[in-house]
């Protein structure tokens, strides 16, 4: 039991990542705030331990709530792990629309303010924490055609950095993980309009990566764990690859 009653957010806690990350520490012991905009899979989870937000988190006021109401039911937040985000399907740079890049930027940029704000709030008062954000190795080995998901995945790890200086005097760290092509939903949205998806993943993903398989949601919940961790206790500002080699 690593994180016996520490309490964690989790947002993007219905996606791949997300939901692996709430089973692997609510088995370490944690109480988990699970966030996301869907919940299907998380309502199917039951555990005493788990409190489940369903709602968007690019409204302010949801966000703010969330944190409010979880240092009412617990004494302090001890985590915030971020894995909430979209991809982009690969596109030229000419035929991307200015929505396109506004709504990306939005959910994985300006979401990650909004809920490190409020982290930071209570995480400064308590003067203790952790802060997990998930960005992509893309934004160190980039792909063609990806170029407004791996800018904002490239912000976030800038951002994370930021606040790892900023908050260190609070006692509080900020890391981000990058990880490589993760065989979740998400891995197929990143195909070309035109393109098979599986073919894709298998021709484009899979072959990416040096250790010769794609990366598992597992991967991702252990390595987050860790971070979480008191092991990791003097780890800040750091940029974890967790990508089988693929950004050597
Ligand atoms: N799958 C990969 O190959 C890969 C590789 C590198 C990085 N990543 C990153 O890892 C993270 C997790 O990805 P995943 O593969 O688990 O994807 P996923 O699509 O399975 O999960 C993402 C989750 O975020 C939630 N979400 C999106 N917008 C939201 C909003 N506005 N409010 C609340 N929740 C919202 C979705 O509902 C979904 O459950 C993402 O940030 C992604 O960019 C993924």
């Amino acid at each position: 039991m690593r994180l016996q009653n520490k309490t964690i957010i989790v947002t993007g806690a219905n996606g791949g990542m997300g939901l692996e990350t709430v089973k692997t520490l609510l088995q370490e012991g944690a109480n988990i705030i699970a966030c996301d905009i869907n919940t299907n899979q998380l309502v199917m989870l039951e555990n005493s331990k788990l409190t489940i937000y369903d709602g968007n988190l690019l409204d302010e006021t949801h966000v703010q709530n969330i944190f409010s109401k979880t240092t009412e039911q617990y004494p302090k937040i001890d985590g915030l792990v971020n894995t909430a985000g979209i991809a982009q399907r690969a596109t030229p740079i000419d035929d991307v629309s200015l929505d396109e890049w506004n709504k990306t930027m939005e959910i994985n940029m300006t979401m990650l303010f909004l809920t490190c704000r409020e982290a930071a709030k209570y995480m400064k008062k308590q003067q203790s924490g952790s802060i997990v954000t998930i960005a992509s190795i893309s934004a160190v080995r980039p792909r063609p055609g990806l170029q407004t998901y791996v800018a904002s995945k490239g912000g976030a790890e800038s951002f994370s950095r930021a606040l790892a200086i900023e908050l260190a005097e609070n006692n509080v760290r900020v890391n981000t993980i990058h990880p490589g092509p993760c065989d979740t939903n998400m891995l197929q949205q990143f195909t070309a309009k035109e393109a098979d998806s599986e073919v894709t993943k298998e021709e484009v993903f899979r072959k990416s990566v040096p250790l010769g398989k794609l990366l598992t949601p597992s991967d991702i919940a252990q390595s987050i764990l860790f971070l979480l961790t008191e092991e990791a206790s003097m780890i800040t500002g750091a940029a974890l690859n967790v990508d089988g080699g693929r950004g050597i």
